[in-house]
């Protein structure tokens, strides 16, 4: 059967790219994934993928979702449907990865989600996306449940900031980079690499399901950047 196999969904940039390659200088065999191939939101695209690797590789191992979209809005501006993009992929994708991985992988096998700080701790302006990683965290207890007699892990992490496409455009706002690190008892960013050393860790812990792993310098210990004052004293 050779080397376990792992599925990167959402791992052609940031931290899922980061995850890939310590799979594979773990020793796993990988496969990424992400748009436009593989749309988290589309139920038999996912099915297709996980299908497409067990025809190809005769095994599945683990399957780590790090698709992630944001948006920045008040709640009472934001357009409903601009809260539906997000949720759509945050949640809902999340929901759809871990059905389809849930009926593919055998026992030893495990789910990994990418949850957020912004999961446990509120940011303003960040409604749909606090919402659907408050969801991803209880959704992954959900799965360590049901998923447990079957001998099938679920597990997430939940990163503070990390430097990436995702965060880089908040970053350019005057403020928010230094209010973040103000409020990090570490005083700095993470790295992608500094996440994937968990996802491979909890990829081979067999003990450990129903875990939302907190890596965030000890930023859950204080308080979110007050992201819509900096946007305010930015652009009005
Ligand atoms: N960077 C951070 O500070 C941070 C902090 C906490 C949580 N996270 C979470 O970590 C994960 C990875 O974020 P990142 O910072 O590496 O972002 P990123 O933008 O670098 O990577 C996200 C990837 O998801 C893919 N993606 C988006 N929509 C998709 C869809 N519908 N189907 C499949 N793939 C899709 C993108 O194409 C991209 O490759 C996300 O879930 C994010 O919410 C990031």
């Amino acid at each position: 059967m050779g080397e376990p196999v792992a599925v990167v969904v959402g791992g052609a940039s940031g931290i899922g790219a980061a995850i890939a390659t310590a799979f594979e200088n773990d020793g796993w065999r990988v496969v990424v994934a992400d748009l436009p191939a593989t749309d988290v939101t589309d139920e038999d695209s996912v099915a297709a993928l996980l299908d497409g690797v067990l025809a190809s590789h005769g095994r599945l191992d683990c399957v780590v979702n790090s698709a992630g979209v944001s948006t920045l809005g008040q709640i009472t501006e934001l357009a409903v449907d601009e809260w539906r993009r997000v949720v759509d992929v945050c949640l809902t994708g999340a929901f759809i990865v871990m059905k389809h991985a849930g009926q593919r992988l055998s026992a030893g096998g495990s789910i990994i989600s990418l949850s957020s700080l912004n999961g446990r701790q509120p940011g303003g302006g960040l409604a749909p996306y606090c919402a659907s990683k408050a969801g991803l965290s209880m959704l992954t207890e959900v799965g360590a449940l049901e998923l447990g007699p079957r001998g099938i892990r679920v597990n997430a992490i939940a990163p503070g900031l990390v430097v990436t496409p995702l965060t880089q455009p908040a970053m350019e706002i005057p403020g928010i980079e230094a209010d973040y690190l103000e409020n990090t008892p570490l005083g700095r960013s993470g790295t992608p690499e500094e996440i994937a050393e968990a996802a491979v860790y909890l990829a081979k812990a067999q003990w450990v399901t129903g875990e939302v792993l907190d890596i965030n310098g000890g930023a859950h210990l204080m308080r979110y950047p007050d992201l819509h004052k900096h946007v305010l004293a930015a652009f009005g």
